[in-house]
């Protein structure tokens, strides 16, 4: 775990003007920076750097976020990467948290990095040497220039062939990397020996693990590094790295389960694909492509284990679909796989089938639920509803549970009211329960208006009212905020709370905040404008509970009530109505 306080630190270290310039040129312009949007096609700049609030917004097409928001995003980076490259780029290092029980922890020293860089480059020189992995590469049809831009090597035939590589073969880290594996005497030799060698690059461009084909006939086909300090298969994607700008340009990222079909699409020009490392389909997997674009396509081997792969890869899928992002499916004829299919059909026609035939996940997965049962007999339908349930009840993404919701009952012939009620779900499109208790008292004029005026400038939630309630839309996001600045004893910057409330429910509240915030002029007064509001706030408290009391008439009135009501009379509100540190 990364120490909260360590993320708002690092956000007050940076210059997000910095951050991003180091990935897109920004020119000034009145109080902020702008550029046309790496995130999304245009002619003229959307998108806008504040420096002095430390965010980013587009107008265009919506994107936002923090310095760390951006490097995840534009490189597709999980959180803790992006702290990571941040830190290091600021020269600091990230504490961590003592782990809870149970969760594992590793430390990579990164002398590990270099380890298997060197090796890489020995794997690349022994291809060089060796016409016999030459040959073979060229029978596969890869080009020189291919077989670089992924580093593809050759690891030869000895035992103990990594001797040449290293000054010292009984190293650790030699044993840590998995490069070698060490027999019950003690006795070391090379994991890989006469194979071609696929580097795995992570996304910051590290060497981190290899997968290695025979040449000819063998077993096992493929061998992969094991699990270690730099490797977990279940995070990584083969080719991601090489893929990274074109999954961007093309606005689609394929997933496939081979190297060599990463390998071969890129040579044939279909260069935004990546590959699972001999697993399923990751939820891991499909937050980092979905961080990277809006539309992916998995299109796995025309045989069985294909489709079961297909399936895997669509029930690890449902939890993270997001509504405006497209997942897609597409089924190569029984016999072939990517590679072979390009290579027979062409770069246009495996286009096409990829524009043309690959099924939505909703229409894959209705296609399959029906083709399991019978629809026509009351038994089957019922069979429906039960294989449909835990695929159902997973989605999060409204509009596609709503959806496909209605369609399973549809086809099972009922409504999705009964559908909702057999499943004992929430109904899709309710409103959302409101968490705040509705007081007639101190209701805020502007919600959105006092969002933006604490986002801007968090120290003003001070001065709330000790008695506030709010209510209308956005009503959770302003007091969820409250709640925090409170705990942060009001000293925290603005990307620090929209770093914090990044992935939560409240991100497209505060988003709209952030695009008025964008707005002003430099001179905008943030504190007149709150302290405005909250005039106008006690103005009206002022109205209502004169009216209350006047109700009452001064007969009716006790002491007490008597001296408020000279008070109100003379416009000034008791003191104590302000009280510091609490909201
Ligand atoms: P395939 O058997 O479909 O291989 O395995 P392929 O990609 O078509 O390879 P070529 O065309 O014969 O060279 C698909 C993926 O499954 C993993 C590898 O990641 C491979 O790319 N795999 C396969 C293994 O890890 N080990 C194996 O023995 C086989
Ligand atoms: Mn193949």
């Amino acid at each position: 775990m990364i120490p909260k306080s360590f993320i708002q630190d690092l956000l007050n270290r940076l210059d997000i003007v910095d951050v991003i310039e180091r990935y897109v040129p920004l020119k000034k312009a009145g109080a902020n920076f702008v550029a046309c949007c790496p995130f999304h096609n245009e002619k003229s700049p959307s998108f806008t750097v504040s420096q002095s609030k430390q965010f980013y917004h587009c107008f265009g097409c919506g994107a936002h976020g923090t310095s760390i928001g951006f490097v995840m995003e534009h490189g597709g980076l999980s959180f803790v990467d992006a702290v990571e490259e941040l830190a290091s780029s600021a020269g600091v290092t990230v504490p961590r948290e003592a782990p809870a029980p149970g969760q594992a922890q590793h430390k990579v020293a990164p002398d590990l990095y270099e380890v298997m860089q060197s090796t890489m480059r020995y794997y690349r020189d022994q291809l060089k040497q060796t016409p016999r992995a030459i040959d073979y590469l060229k029978r596969r049809g890869l080009s020189g220039g291919i077989a670089a831009r992924f580093g593809i090597g050759y690891a030869p035939e000895g035992w103990q062939s990594l001797e040449a590589a290293f000054t010292n073969y009984q190293d650790t880290s030699l044993l840590e990397t998995g490069l070698v594996i060490e027999n019950d005497e003690g006795k070391r030799y090379d994991r890989f020996r006469d194979r071609i060698m696929f580097p795995i690059v992570n996304t910051r461009g590290q060497v981190i693990g290899f997968g290695g084909r025979v040449l000819d006939k063998g077993e096992p086909k493929y061998l992969n590094s094991p699990e270690t300090p730099l490797f977990e298969k279940g995070r990584e994607l083969y080719g991601l790295y090489q893929a990274q700008k074109a999954i961007r340009a093309e606005k689609m990222a394929l997933v496939v389960e081979g190297y060599m079909d990463v390998v071969a699409l890129a040579q044939l020009g279909v260069d935004y694909a990546v590959a699972t490392l001999g697993t399923a389909t990751t939820p891991f997997h499909i937050q980092k492509l979905l961080r990277l674009t809006e539309q992916v396509v998995f299109c796995f081997d025309g045989d069985s284990a294909g489709r079961r792969a297909a399936w895997r890869a669509l029930e690890n899928a449902l939890p993270y679909l997001q509504d405006g992002k497209q997942l897609r499916f597409l089924f190569l004829p029984t016999e072939h796989d990517p590679d072979s299919y390009i290579r027979e059909h062409g770069k246009e026609a495996f286009e096409h089938l990829l524009g043309e035939e690959a099924l939505p996940l909703s229409g894959y997965l209705l296609r399959e639920l029906s083709a399991q049962v019978d629809l026509e007999t009351q038994e089957g339908r019922s069979a429906l509803l039960e294989r449909a349930k835990p695929l159902l009840t997973a989605i999060a993404a409204p509009t596609t549970a709503l959806l496909l919701r209605k369609e399973v009952a549809a086809l099972a012939g009922i409504t999705q009211a009964e559908l909702e009620g057999l499943y004992a779900i929430k109904p899709v499109g309710a409103p959302a329960r409101r968490t705040l208790q509705k007081s007639p008292r101190n209701r805020f004029p502007g919600l959105r208006a006092l969002l933006r005026c604490l986002l801007a400038k968090p120290e003003l939630a001070r001065e709330l009212p000790v008695e506030w309630s709010v209510e209308g839309s956005g009503a959770e996001t302003v007091a969820a905020l409250a709640e925090y600045l409170r705990e942060q004893d009001f000293v925290v910057s603005t990307a620090a709370i929209i770093q914090q409330f990044q992935g939560t429910p409240h991100e497209a509240v505060l988003a709209s905040a952030e695009a008025d915030i964008m707005q002003w002029g430099e001179e905008f007064d943030v504190a007149a404008e709150f302290h405005g509001m909250l005039a106008k706030q006690r103005e009206e408290q002022r109205g209502q509970q004169l009216r209350v009391l006047e109700a009452k008439g001064l007969k009716g009135m006790n002491e007490q009530e008597l001296a408020l009501y000279r008070q109100l009379r003379q416009r000034s509100l008791p003191q104590d109505n302000v009280l510091k540190n609490r909201v």
